[in-house]
C-alpha cells in the first residue's frame, strides 16, 4: 500500500498542509507498513503542459492508447520524448500510489495553478485509475457550507470530487475541508473567528477516524 501526499498551498504557515501533516501522522499508525512520497507542489512547481504534451495526448486518443503502461508510447519525436520526461515521474508517483492524498488551499474559488499543473501532466484520454482512492483536504478563506451564500461557487472540492470520479473512475474523494480562514487576519471576518475555529477544531479531530477508514477500506480491497 502506497500513499502519494500532494501539498499545494503557497504559504509554509498553511491550514491545508497542516490538516495533511495531521493525516500522514494518523495514516503512519493505521497503515505503518505503507510506502509514502511526497511532492510539495508549491516549492518545486510542475511545469505547464506544452504543444508537445498536447501531441502525445492527440496520439493517444487517435491510436486509443488508455493502458496507463502503455502511454509512454505517445511520444515519439525529440520534443514529444521531452515532454513526456517530465510526465514519467509525476505518473509513476501517481500510478503506484494507492491513495493520493490532496492538501489544497482554494484560490478564486478554485483550485491553486500548481495542482491544475500537475492535474494537467498526468491525465490522459480515458483514464481509469481503478483501485486507487483519494483523500482532499482543504482550506477555504471563507464560508462555503451547506446553505451559505458563497456555497455555489465553491469549484475546489467540487471540481476535485468531479474530476477524479468523472475522468479517473474513482469513487468520489474523501474529503475535508476548513472555512472561513480569513476570519484570522480580515478585520471584516472577526465576529466570525469563532465560527472559523470551530471548523478548524472539526476539521482536525475528523482525521484520524478519516485515515483509518481510508487505510481500512485499502486493506480491505
Ligand atoms: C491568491 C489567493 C486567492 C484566494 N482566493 C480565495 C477565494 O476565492 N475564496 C476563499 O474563500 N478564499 C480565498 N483565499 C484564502 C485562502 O483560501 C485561505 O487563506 C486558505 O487558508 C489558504 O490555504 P492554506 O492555509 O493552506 O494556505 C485566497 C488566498 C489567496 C492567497
Amino acid at each position: 500500500m502506497n500513499l502519494l501526499h500532494l501539498d499545494a498551498s503557497a504559504r509554509t504557515a498553511s491550514l491545508s498542509r497542516e490538516l495533511g501533516r495531521a493525516f500522514v501522522a494518523s495514516w503512519r499508525r493505521h497503515a505503518p507498513d505503507a510506502g509514502y512520497v511526497r511532492r510539495d507542489l508549491a516549492a518545486e512547481p510542475v511545469p505547464p503542459i506544452t504543444e508537445a504534451w498536447t501531441e502525445i495526448c492527440d496520439t493517444l486518443m487517435r491510436e486509443e492508447i488508455i493502458a496507463l503502461d502503455r502511454l509512454h508510447e505517445g511520444a515519439r519525436t525529440d520534443a514529444q520524448r521531452q515532454a513526456w520526461a517530465v510526465v514519467e515521474p509525476l505518473l509513476t508517483e501517481l500510478i503506484t500510489a494507492d491513495v493520493v492524498l490532496i492538501t489544497t488551499p482554494m484560490y478564486n474559488y478554485g483550485v491553486p495553478a500548481a495542482l491544475k499543473a500537475w492535474i494537467d501532466q498526468v491525465t490522459f484520454p480515458r483514464m481509469d485509475l481503478g483501485h486507487r482512492r483519494f483523500v482532499v483536504l482543504a482550506a477555504r478563506g471563507g464560508s462555503y457550507a451547506p446553505g451559505a451564500p458563497h456555497a455555489g461557487v465553491e469549484h475546489l472540492v467540487t471540481y476535485l470530487t468531479d474530476f477524479v470520479t468523472e475522468h479517473y473512475g474513482v469513487p468520489a474523494p474523501r474529503t475535508l475541508a476548513v472555512d472561513l480562514a480569513n476570519a484570522r487576519v480580515d478585520p471584516l471576518l472577526r465576529d466570525r473567528r469563532g465560527e472559523h475555529d470551530d471548523s478548524w477544531r472539526a476539521a482536525l479531530a475528523g482525521i484520524d477516524t478519516l485515515a483509518a477508514e481510508v487505510a481500512a477500506e485499502r486493506r480491505a480491497a
